[in-house]
């Protein structure tokens, strides 16, 4: 589910429709972008999904109605026509149905949403209005994200005020700091003083307009009202928190700009030295060789303590535990288990109360990420959150986690969140070997290395131009391997992850130990192979596999360790790559795949930054 599109301004106009070359003075848009669940993309399918054709009730909606044909089914028998194949059009619909049959002719628009979200399963963000309720919009969420960015020409959002309050506080705060105007919705007449209120499901859809959000919580209710805004819950359980703080986002809108870069991803890519620095920036204090995560210190006893550690995550992030995992059993001492989330579920693996379960998600919105934490902490597990997005679902519901800091990262395909989730994955093993004697030299080394690793990444980066003209061979092929093992198996994944997703090429990560069992009977002449070789355990392991692939007059490109002549002799080409401690060795293999990713799809002409079927945020199961 695409969450960038979902933004809705309100201010005050009752016009919401508009012909095309008529000139737009409404004060009201509402628009979606959306990942096609049901029906294919198309303008029919499109969002905002109405109740007939009078407009009476539209709505956009971000998630999934499960129980969307059941409702259809009953709306139809009702006299419905359906224009779409999506299961949105049921909401706009039902809101018609439940409208048309109501008891009290003086129902409210926010009342009549919660009847209506009553009757919904599945996973929801949002936005409806309608020509009954003029100068009024109400949103509602269950398991989907949802914020409100604020934005006023009043002081009172630039201020630092309470981190907590609740509508009827927040009016009073507007009215109270500017008494003699009162915050309407006039933002073209009036008194001038205009409060814009946003409704997106991703803080960077708004970040032009305003930094100061709050995110609403499942069975919220929000309703913008004659340029007010207030919110409210469904069925509100007594000793509820009724508050919904204010927060203010660091994101810059430069961040999210391209700057001088052709496309979001290659930015990304190239602003890594920076971005890892900033995963470490005021946690690894390199005199004293200490590393501190606060958001994980109070919980630190207990996870020591623990049976188990149980990496949980999907795509990317799943790779980044996959990548850590090996670091993480030396540096704790205990097991790791890594877990796709989706299959986590499956299996009902079971989970203990002294399991620690970490949710490593850029995003912090993932579906399956998200249930897999539901159902840890049904079983009543530590949960540990690493993601990107402060504020997002996964952030709010674990007990304790780590924020990556990598900025905000816009190309559907994940590079910077990679590399900072592998640092904040390694800092947080430092941090729990702190006090093992038998470990001081092994940090020490990691340390030194982490410190390095900013300047190693930047000459990385400079192998761009070699690595397209690399792309420049392969980009008409149909297929690349990509093999390594040990430390570097995760880049195998993650390159191929990185090729398939924006080239649409075929791409596998194969473990270079498991060739023999299968891939081998891929290789010929014909069949392009990249191979990681670097100088670490698994060494000679990897020469053999490369005279297995050599053998059966394969011509493999290699990255290698800088001046490695015994590798260069038998590659048909070499990355030749700066050498660092083993285990953060994955972060400096992983860019010339993430470059080569990039420059393949350019070559082939695709959008790189928007993969056919793929979205930044999968909100859906
Ligand atoms: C690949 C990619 C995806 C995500 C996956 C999880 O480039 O971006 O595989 O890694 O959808 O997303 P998050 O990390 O947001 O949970």
């Amino acid at each position: 589910m695409s969450v960038k599109g979902l933004m809705f301004c309100f201010s005050c106009s009752e016009k919401d429709t508009l012909d095309l070359d008529e000139k737009l003075y409404t004060h009201f848009g509402l628009a979606h972008t959306r990942w096609a669940t049901h029906g294919e993309p198309s303008a029919v399918n499109s969002h905002p999904h109405r109740s007939d054709k009078n407009n009476e009730f539209v709505v956009i909606h971000n998630g999934i109605i499960t129980n969307y044909k059941e409702l259809k089914k009953y709306l139809i028998t009702k006299g419905y026509e359906f224009e779409s194949e999506t299961d949105t059009e049921v909401i706009p619909k039902l809101t018609k149905y439940v409208y048309d049959n109501r008891e009290n002719d003086s129902i409210t628009f926010s009342k009549l949403v919660e009847r209506v979200i009553q009757q919904l399963e599945g996973a929801f963000a949002l936005v409806f209005k309608s020509r009954h309720f003029p100068g009024e919009a109400v949103s509602t969420r269950r398991g989907s994200p949802l914020l409100i960015g604020v934005r006023s020409e009043h002081e009172l959002l630039t201020e630092h005020i309470p981190v907590q309050y609740n509508s009827a506080h927040f009016k009073e705060v507007v009215q109270e700091k500017n008494s003699h105007n009162r915050p309407n919705c006039s933002s073209s007449e009036g008194d001038g003083k205009a409060v814009e209120y946003y409704f997106a499901s991703d803080a960077s859809a708004i970040i032009e307009h305003t930094n100061k959000v709050l995110y609403l919580e499942d069975n919220d209710i929000a309703v913008v009202r004659g340029g007010e805004l207030s919110i409210h819950r469904v069925n509100r359980q007594a000793g509820e928190d009724p508050v919904r703080a204010v927060q203010t986002l660091q994101m810059e809108l430069q961040q999210i700009m391209k700057g001088n870069f052709d496309a979001f991803m290659q930015k990304e890519i190239f602003e890594q030295p920076e971005s890892v620095v900033n995963t470490m920036r005021g946690r690894i204090c390199f005199d004293t060789n200490t590393v501190v995560l606060g958001g994980l210190k109070d919980h630190l006893k207990e996870i020591k303590r623990c049976r188990r550690l149980i990496m949980i995550a999907c795509g990317t992030s799943f790779h980044a535990a996959v990548a850590t995992r090996q670091i993480l059993e030396e540096l704790t001492e205990l097991p790791v288990m890594v877990e796709l989330a989706s299959d986590f579920l499956d299996r009902n693996t079971p989970v203990f109360r002294d399991d620690v379960c970490f949710f490593i998600s850029q995003s912090g919105e993932t579906a399956d990420t998200l249930m897999a934490l539901h159902y840890c902490k049904e079983h009543s597990a530590l949960t540990v959150g690493v993601t990107n997005t402060v504020g997002s679902s996964i952030c709010r519901e674990t007990d304790c986690g780590v924020h990556i800091n990598a900025g905000p990262e816009i190309g559907v395909a994940s590079t910077k969140a990679y590399t900072s989730q592998f640092v904040a994955l390694i800092m947080f093993g430092l941090m729990m070997s702190e006090d093992r004697l038998s470990l001081q030299n092994r940090r020490l080394e990691i340390i030194n290395s982490l410190k390095v690793l900013p300047e190693m990444i930047k000459k990385v980066l400079t192998l761009d131009e070699k690595i397209k003209t690399i792309a420049e061979e392969l980009y008409q092929q149909r297929s690349l391997l990509v093999m390594g093992r040990g430390y570097n198996y995760a880049t195998c994944l993650e390159g191929a992850l990185k090729i398939k997703e924006i080239t649409y090429m075929h791409s596998e990560g194969i473990l270079a130990g498991e060739l023999k069992h299968g891939p081998l009977a891929l290789i010929d002449k014909d069949m392009p192979v990249i191979m990681i070789i670097m100088r670490d355990a698994c060494y000679i392991k990897c020469q053999n596999a490369l005279q297995q692939v050599t053998a059966r007059s394969g011509r493999p490109i290699i990255l290698c360790s800088q001046d490695d002549t015994e590798i260069t002799k038998n590659a048909y080409q070499t990355i030749e790559l700066p050498q660092t401690v083993d285990c953060l060795q994955g972060i400096l293999t992983v860019i010339p795949l993430q470059l080569l990713s990039f420059h393949l799809a350019v070559l082939r002409g695709y959008d790189v930054d928007c993969p056919r079927n793929l979205a930044k945020s999968v909100t859906v199961e």
